[in-house]
């Protein structure tokens, strides 16, 4: 069974799809090249979400090569247009077959940090590698969001109450909040040979694009922030923050690494 916190039924889905692309597809792209994908190759994306990496893949790897997009929910991204060579498939990484095997290049942005079972799951992408086949995974250190500039202190005292809440939340439905940063060490444990890590962040003030991640995230998980102790009135002040362009805080870091199954 998943526990994904921020499932796709949400109509507010494709705000927090339309923030990711914006802020990380172009680091994931740059991070794909450097995984090697390019013409004819054989690739996989986990948990797709908008499909907006799919989409590009498929166009980098061209006709000759193929590209399969799983979701456990993948309704977002199949209204996305996507070349041929682009399969879409509902599909849970935890518990369905793999869709296949001898992959080039395995990627996944956000998905294993969300799953209990995610060392499980990274041996079976592993295993779904060619030999000298590269697993690329993306994943955010949730715990490291400095503060950047704030209207006062009581503002920047709210945004810590309110992101705890959410963090708690999240360690509750299994997911691990740090992975980031453990993933280098769970690949070379995992047998990937030449890691390398790569860490992204970038300022997101106010009224701005980036933070609005922190409002979709926080409206969807509102009941269970009311269990951790947020009030109502805590979160009309804490989206009024949000618009505020006297407040910045730092994204939250993406941290890319990959590795490159031996052979
Ligand atoms: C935070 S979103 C990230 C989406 C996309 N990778 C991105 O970075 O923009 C996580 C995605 O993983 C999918 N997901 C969650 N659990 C999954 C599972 N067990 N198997 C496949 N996909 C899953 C969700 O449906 C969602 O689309």
């Amino acid at each position: 069974m998943s526990h994904y916190l921020f499932d796709n039924t949400d109509a507010r889905t494709p705000s927090r799809f339309s923030t990711l692309e914006s802020c990380y597809d172009p680091v994931s792209r740059r991070q794909l090249e450097l995984a090697g994908l390019g013409p004819g190759l054989r690739c996989l994306e986990v948990g797709g979400g908008s499909g907006s990496l799919g989409a590009w893949m498929g166009d980098r790897v061209g006709p000759e090569g193929e590209v399969t997009v799983t979701d456990l929910d993948p309704r977002w991204a199949e209204s996305r247009p996507r070349p041929p060579q682009v399969r879409l498939l509902r599909h849970d990484i935890v518990n369905d077959p793999l869709p296949g095997d001898g992959y080039d290049v395995i990627h996944a942005r956000l998905v294993l940090l969300h799953l209990p079972e995610r060392l499980a799951v990274l041996d079976r992408l592993v295993a779904a590698l060619r030999p000298g086949g590269r697993l690329l995974l993306e994943e955010f250190d949730c715990t490291w969001i400095p503060l950047l500039a704030t209207p006062d202190e009581e503002s920047a005292a709210l945004f810590a109450h309110v992101q705890s809440a959410l963090m708690t939340r999240l360690e509750k439905a299994g997911a691990d909040v740090a992975w980031g940063r453990r993933v280098p060490g769970a690949m070379i444990r995992a047998g990937l040979t030449e890691v390398t890590a790569t860490t992204y962040a970038e300022s997101w003030q106010g009224g701005g694009t980036g933070v609005d991640l922190h409002r979709v995230n926080m409206e969807q998980a509102s009941e269970g922030l009311h269990d951790e102790g947020v009030t109502d009135a805590e979160l009309a002040r804490f989206f009024a923050l949000l618009k505020d362009p006297s407040f910045v805080i730092n994204s939250y870091p993406l941290i890319s690494t990959r590795g490159r199954r031996a052979g």
